[in-house]
């Protein structure tokens, strides 16, 4: 007879057989830095993440590096909103001092820096609007501008993630300009116009003031497309192909797995953030056993880094199991 259960009697056993495993290694930590002075500011719908400003950020680095956590991915909160978002390609604006800050203090940490609009524009969109709508290839000029930007101040990897047309072909071609040919692209390839970014946006300031993002970013209900989006990321040059949001996407996961031989990331976004904080607390659900399970089916789905605001709270974990 066949009998599964036989590999599944002991803690020895399970482990010699189990498929996947989430590792430190494998998470990216979001960092919200804010303009300003002494400023640590807990996000209401996102219990354990904060706004910092720099002077406060070694805080949360030292933290980082202690748990053993090699990368972070930076939002900036900027002083000053525009129509075109120009604040991104500041050379003192908050993110490239932020890059200089850590690369400088912490050269072992890994930066990668958000590239988008939405943060700085006063409209909250993710590029320049043109009647009522943001602009495809106006926006990409600017797109470049921010992207050498931080690449300049030193940052380790650029990730575009306004969903325009063309945005890799244009940052690979005038970062090789730059001399910028060694640093990566991970590229927001397949991002879903979802709900789930909620409490991002509170935490960002970057809630649309008009409309909403279905123009540019992706309907839920499609998958084909997501491979037209992949195809066209890959040939443009990108190193690393993102899905997100991550846990309502997991096929989509899968199918960019099995479709790209290049590394797949997934973005635990801020929405799938809170409703495990928000379950747990009301002790409705073991929140970390849930947090190990969802992080464990993007794994098994097929991503091969995954972008976190549990990163901190897993490395711990890990660390105690063993
Ligand atoms: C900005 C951006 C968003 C997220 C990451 N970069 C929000 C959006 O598109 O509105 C979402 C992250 C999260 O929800 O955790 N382009
Ligand atoms: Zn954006």
């Amino acid at each position: 007879m066949n009998r599964t259960r036989r590999l599944r009697t002991t803690g020895g056993i399970r482990s010699l057989v189990r498929e996947n495993l989430l590792k430190v290694d494998d998470l990216i930590y979001p960092i919200f830095i804010e303009e300003g002075k002494g400023i640590k500011k807990e996000i209401e719908s996102m219990p354990g993440i904060f706004r910092f400003s720099l002077d406060i950020l070694p805080e949360e680095l030292n933290t980082i590096q202690e748990l053993g956590i090699r990368a972070v991915i930076l939002f900036g909160i900027p002083d000053s909103k525009d129509e075109i978002g120009s604040e991104t390609w500041n050379d003192q604006g908050i993110i490239q001092k932020s890059i200089r800050f850590i690369k400088k203090h912490y050269p072992e940490i890994y930066v990668i820096t958000d590239v988008c609009f939405c943060e700085y524009t006063s409209h909250g969109h993710c590029g320049i609007i043109h009647n009522n709508d943001v602009d495809n290839d106006a926006t990409l000029k600017n797109l470049s501008k921010q992207a050498i930007s931080h690449a300049r101040a030193g940052a380790d990897m650029v990730a575009p993630s306004g969903m325009m047309d063309g945005m890799i072909r244009t940052l690979r071609e005038s970062l090789d300009k730059e001399g910028f040919y060694q640093l990566p692209i991970m590229s927001y390839a397949v991002k879903y116009s979802s709900s789930y970014y909620g409490p991002f946006r509170d935490a960002a300031d970057s809630a649309p003031s008009f409309g909403d993002r279905r123009t540019y970013q992706m309907d839920p209900a499609n998958r084909r497309e997501a491979f037209r989006e992949a195809d066209f990321d890959k040939e443009e040059g990108a190193d690393i192909l993102m899905v997100k949001p991550a846990l309502s996407y997991l096929d989509i996961i899968r199918d960019l797995r099995n479709n790209y031989n290049i590394p797949i990331a997934c973005y635990n976004v801020s929405g799938e953030y809170a409703m495990i904080k928000a379950a747990g607390e009301k002790g409705w659900i073991d929140e970390q056993k849930v947090m190990m399970e969802s992080l464990l089916s993007m794994k098994r789905a097929g991503a091969d880094l995954i972008i976190t605001y549990f990163a901190k709270e897993v490395a711990r974990l890990l660390r105690e199991q063993h």
